[in-house]
């Protein structure tokens, strides 16, 4: 049998203006993952099972366009494989789907490592990202790539489109928390919603992906001089900003204004917006104050993560 697993994301700064060619900053979430295992099969076939999305079949009965039925196509295409092997092949994610934690690009980036090793294929990481970044536009339309990066290196991610990847350290560890709204928000719609109102008024929205720009620059250097305690304002500015985008929800207003009230510094959405996930900056003897408070205030599931 061959494993392969890959963790969830979440974007610290500068989403949907990173679709635009700014910064953005996103890291690695351990505490949730996807795992894809293969094996050989007595049956004909290459059978797929996924419990968490209800999925028990053969892959000529899905569509082509299915997710995973997509990634297994283009791979076998990839890899130059003619002769359709048997395969079991059970994939099983923790990583909340539509939420804005990476699990479309952690589910393609397990799938095409687990596939790549099982069939004896040598694959780097950089074709891992470019082929997940691939399978990413088939279903999301316009992504800018950060997802799929952040997620095949399973680092800090400096991110700039079409740029060479930049990660980066922490010179001193924090602590993030992250709310889900328990509203799932598909990325491909809040993203288009933006591309309608940048297209309406390219210099307006040019104006505000730079100053988001700005932000995403000031952060990292912040991270990096070890002044974390910097990050707060930055990420309230940057939710301000997203608001204007018309990115966020009334559900998430409130998750990130009962997190400042219960002593977080600052706090914003994360990922595509209109539900998915919050995160605050908490110190860490202060996460669980912070995580009840946004229970209490409705959020479905929190996680607390450092940033190192
Ligand atoms: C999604 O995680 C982040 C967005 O900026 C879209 C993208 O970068 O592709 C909203």
């Amino acid at each position: 049998m061959t494993r392969s697993s890959a963790s969830g994301k979440i974007i610290l700064f500068g989403e949907h203006a990173v679709v635009y060619g700014r910064p953005a900053l996103a890291v690695p979430v351990t505490q949730v993952q996807a795992n894809v295992d293969i094996s050989d099969s007595s049956r004909r076939g290459i059978w797929i099972k996924a419990p968490d999305v209800s999925l028990n079949a053969e892959l000529n009965t899905l569509p082509s366009d299915h997710p995973v039925a997509s990634v297994i196509h283009n791979f076998l295409f990839l890899a130059r494989v003619s002769q359709f092997p048997n395969l079991e092949i059970n994939i099983a994610s923790t990583i909340p789907v539509a939420s804005g934690l990476g699990s479309g690009a952690a589910v393609t980036v397990a799938l095409t490592r687990a596939l790549a090793s099982h069939l004896n294929y040598l694959i780097t990481d950089e074709e891992v990202n470019a082929f997940t970044y691939e399978i990413e536009k088939l279903h999301h339309g316009t992504p800018s790539g950060i997802d799929n990066t952040v997620v095949t290196y399973g680092r800090p991610v400096y991110f700039v489109k079409d740029q060479p990847i930049e990660t980066f350290n922490a010179g001193k560890p924090f602590t993030i928390l992250i709310a889900d709204t328990g509203i799932s928000a598909p990325t491909k719609e809040s993203v288009g919603d933006v591309r309608r109102l940048w297209m309406n008024d390219r210099s307006r929205l040019e104006t505000v992906f730079d100053k988001i720009g700005e932000i995403s620059f000031t952060a990292r250097r912040a991270i990096e001089a070890g002044k974390p305690e910097l990050l707060g304002e930055l990420m309230n500015e940057n939710h301000a900003i997203l608001r204007t985008l018309t990115v966020s929800s009334p559900e998430l207003d409130t998750l990130v204004e009962v997190a400042r009230r219960a002593g977080a510094p600052g706090a914003k959405l994360s990922g595509g917006g209109r539900g998915g996930n919050m995160i605050a900056l908490v110190e860490p003897e202060n996460a669980e104050t912070v995580s009840l408070a946004l229970k209490e205030a409705g959020a479905t599931n929190t996680i607390i993560t450092r940033v190192v």
